[in-house]
């Protein structure tokens, strides 16, 4: 009931704008009695994922909240985990705006953000500052003017920095609005990062005496055979999960609304076959070895059992969170726990 309120008047304004009342909003809120706003309890579903027991299977996608500043008001509305980012070693402005447009008849987002964060530094402040113990996982990024052929880099800064906080750390090489991020997807360039990464992660793990999972987050813009390239680096490079997927390039589902021209990601209900297809190709060309979480176009329980029947063990929201409240997290966990 409170958030179809808070929506209505969300809706009438800038979408970038209410972004930042949210989630401002949810920061002076978290641990006060304000919360009961919000706040559901949800019958404990634990799923475990990349060696870790999640209290559900239901997570908030990465981009909600990039710097981490809300992640006990996103514990209080019963995600099973927060992955916040995408962080880059530096903080960075992003695109201009505006870069955030809503395409209300779709349930559709379409976003160029282009990584704004505050920079890795003040992430960890942030999760040091939280007082819950939600599992967050980091999702890490390279800076827009950091050259693709250096981007190993700064991903493997990130992991330096957030490392002993994160539950697990998510690599993003698959955002449409850093220039050749996505290049990072293929040939060689995928296979010398997830290598470094991977080195760089049985480093960290002798040096803190603690083994961070790892998971690599894909498009839903590849082939099959681009699909199937990804896997066999995966399993190569011993990464231990995959998140699939990210916002779409294409257009289908939304051509003739307001702002399905803008250019970006596409996200939420056009998404939604298209990234459980990509799910299915990769849990065939994974066969078990490594877990995915699945995200992109989740807007009812429905969506998220798909995408659970595709192959996904876990699932994250982004834009159906926004379109259905936090109500979507508890229809997905019940749906999950009868299924
Ligand atoms: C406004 C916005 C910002 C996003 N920022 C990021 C980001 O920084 N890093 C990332 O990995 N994904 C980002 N995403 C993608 C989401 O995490 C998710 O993969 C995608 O939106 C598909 O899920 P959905 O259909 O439930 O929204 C963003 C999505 C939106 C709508």
């Amino acid at each position: 009931m409170f958030y179809k309120i808070a929506q209505k008047v969300m809706f009438q304004m800038d979408p970038e704008r209410a972004h930042h009342l949210a989630i401002g909003s949810l920061k002076m809120t978290a641990n006060s009695p304000l919360t009961c706003l919000y706040g559901q309890t949800i019958v404990p579903a634990p799923v475990s994922f990349m060696g870790l027991t999640f209290p559900n299977p239901v997570g908030l996608a990465a981009g909600m909240d990039k710097d981490g500043e809300s992640i006990d008001a996103f514990h209080a509305m019963g995600f099973g985990h927060v992955e916040v980012g995408t962080v880059t070693p530096r903080p960075q402005p992003g695109n201009d705006l505006p870069r955030l447009f809503r395409l209300k008849p779709a349930k559709a987002i379409i976003n160029r953000m282009g990584f704004n964060n505050k920079g890795v530094d003040n992430l960890v402040k942030n999760l040091l500052a939280k007082k819950t113990n939600i599992m967050v996982g980091v999702n890490i990024g390279k800076n827009k003017d950091t050259p693709v052929e250096q981007g190993k880099d700064d991903y493997l800064i990130c992991m330096d920095k957030v490392y002993p906080y994160a539950a697990y750390i998510a690599v993003n090489i698959s955002s449409p609005n850093t220039p050749g991020l996505r290049s990072l997807q293929y040939g060689d360039l995928l296979d010398e990062l997830l290598s470094a990464i991977k080195t760089k992660q049985l480093e960290l793990a002798e040096k803190h005496k603690k083994y961070v999972p790892i998971a690599l987050k894909i498009a839903p813009d590849l082939t099959s055979e681009e699909i199937e390239n990804i896997a066999q680096a995966l399993i190569k490079n011993k990464f231990d999960g995959a998140i699939a997927t990210n916002t779409t390039l294409t257009r289908d589902g939304v051509s003739g609304l307001a702002n399905a021209n803008e250019s970006g990601g596409l996200s939420g209900k056009p998404l939604t076959e298209l990234s459980t297809k990509v799910i299915k190709q990769l849990a065939a060309c994974l066969k078990g070895q490594i877990p995915i979480i699945g995200v992109g176009g989740i807007n009812s329980a429905e969506d998220a059992l798909a995408k659970f029947d595709a192959g996904a063990t876990m699932v994250q929201i982004y834009s159906g969170f926004i379109y259905q409240g936090p109500k979507l997290i508890k229809e997905i966990v019940e749906a999950y726990r009868l299924k």
